[in-house]
């Protein structure tokens, strides 16, 4: 089967890497990809949100699938331009339809769907500006911290704790008034939750599902979780509290349900869902859902993945998910993420990496590279991530840190306590 994948991350490399072992994989094609991609396929210089051209390719070069990476060409109803065109509605593809993508593209909707379906999450409210002294109300009753989020997609920025009752008053005025434009003409209020999060990812034909190995990502930018939020700075996976009776609650509480909404309220959904989860005394609670998978949590979390991930994704869109296994690694997988100095605030670009070719006991995914000539120049914020096996965590984090030290360009920056929280 010849497979197109969409997007240009660390999370789309390791989805080549895992999707290229596949038996059932002829060509492999990445748009746009970055310089890691096209060391496992060819890229090709189209972007994942142009859809006729994406259809062109699709025709040329007889793609038999689509897998999508990241949410925008999702959001944006890719699913559904292949399935109303009849020369390309044959090919599956790996993501839900627009609808589905609501779950990601307005906490409102995701909010609703918890409701609706009986699964545990935060309470809430939501409010437009014409609702502001009801949404005033609404935080007069919450304790702080006060969580406000905006509807909409905000490149991830959209999500405010405040401690303070009146500066949250204050910001929640200005989210209404368009601090994120569109994307905070509604914003959900909902009451904070206490606890440890982790990332958990399903994948689903719409009928049937598999959990994929549990994760957690390190948003921040400095050791002990200090600092600025950013993509994320590392992921590790198995996760110590993720046990097997919390794994339990999860599937019976919230994957089960998920999927079996999805199916009642007549959702298209052949695809990965993320769910962020809390525990809050040990129990799980939904803090948002993702209609794709997590980055940096994919670089860990393919490498836990036995079974044949190709046939996998051909389950997810033949409707035939049922009939395969997912088969886990036991090891520990862990990945670091190595970044360009200023991140996530201002940094420089073209800088030359050195040391890729000296990496060994460690798998090495492109996040922000690009190729000028032989060179491999950094081409983004999140730059590369380095993912390793180990027994132990630790044992599988010292080959990471070994070899992110070998890797070299100006200015980089790597967090040298991921996991730190976990047993
Ligand atoms: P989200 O974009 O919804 O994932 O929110 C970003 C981050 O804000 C989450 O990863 C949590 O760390 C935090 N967060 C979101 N909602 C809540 C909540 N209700 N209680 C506590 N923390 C939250
Ligand atoms: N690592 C979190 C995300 O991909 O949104």
């Amino acid at each position: 089967m010849n497979i197109l994948l969409l997007g240009s991350g660390g999370r789309e490399n390791a989805l080549a890497w895992k999707i290229k072992q596949s038996e059932k994989v002829n060509k492999l094609f990445i748009a746009p990809g970055n310089a890691g991609t096209g060391l496992v396929g060819e890229n090709i210089a189209i972007s994942a949100t142009d859809f006729p051209a994406i259809k062109n390719f699709a025709l040329k070069e007889k793609i038999e699938m689509v897998v999508v990476g990241p949410e925008e060409p999702l959001v944006r109803g890719i699913y559904d331009f292949f399935k109303a065109d009849k020369e390309i509605c044959h090919i599956p593809v790996i993501g839900p339809s627009a609808e589905g993508a609501r779950l990601e593209g307005s906490k409102d909707f995701a909010k609703q769907f918890m409701m609706r379906h009986n699964i545990p999450t935060a309470q809430y409210k939501s409010f437009t500006y014409d609702d502001l002294q009801d949404a005033y109300r609404f935080i007069d009753q919450l304790k702080a911290p006060y969580v406000l989020k905006a509807d909409g997609l905000a490149a991830g920025k959209g999500v405010l704790i405040i401690e303070d009752k009146e500066e949250a008053k204050t910001e929640l005025k200005a989210m209404l008034s368009g601090m994120f434009g569109d994307a905070s003409k509604t914003v959900v209020i909902e009451e904070f939750l206490s606890g440890i999060e982790c990332s958990v990812f399903v994948l689903t034909d719409g009928e049937s599902y598999k959990i994929l190995p549990v994760a957690k990502d390190y948003k921040r930018i400095g050791e002990g979780d200090k600092g600025l939020n950013t993509g994320g700075m590392g992921a590790i996976s198995p996760v110590s509290f993720a046990d097997d009776v919390f794994m339990q609650k999860v599937e019976e509480t919230i994957v089960i349900p998920t999927v079996e909404g999805l199916k009642k309220d007549k959702i298209d959904y052949k695809g990965f869902i993320f769910i962020g989860l809390i525990s809050v005394d040990n129990e799980p609670m939904v803090i948002e859902y993702n209609v794709r998978m997590g980055d940096p949590e994919t670089e860990a979390v393919m490498l836990r993945i036995k079974s044949d991930f190709g046939d996998l994704l051909l389950g997810a869109g033949t409707a035939s998910l049922k009939d395969k296994t997912m088969e886990i690694d036991n090891r520990y997988a862990v990945t670091v993420m190595m970044v360009s100095g200023g991140y996530p605030g201002d940094y420089e670009r073209n800088k030359e990496i050195t040391g890729l070719d000296s990496i060994t006991d460690s798998i090495v995914f492109h996040a922000g590279t690009k190729l000028d000539g032989e060179k491999v120049l950094t081409n983004g914020g999140r730059v590369i991530a380095v993912s390793s096996y180990g027994a132990t965590k630790d044992e599988a984090l010292a080959l990471s840190y070994k070899n992110a030290n070998k890797i070299n360009f100006d200015k980089k920056y790597y967090r040298k306590d991921i996991g730190f929280d976990l047993k």
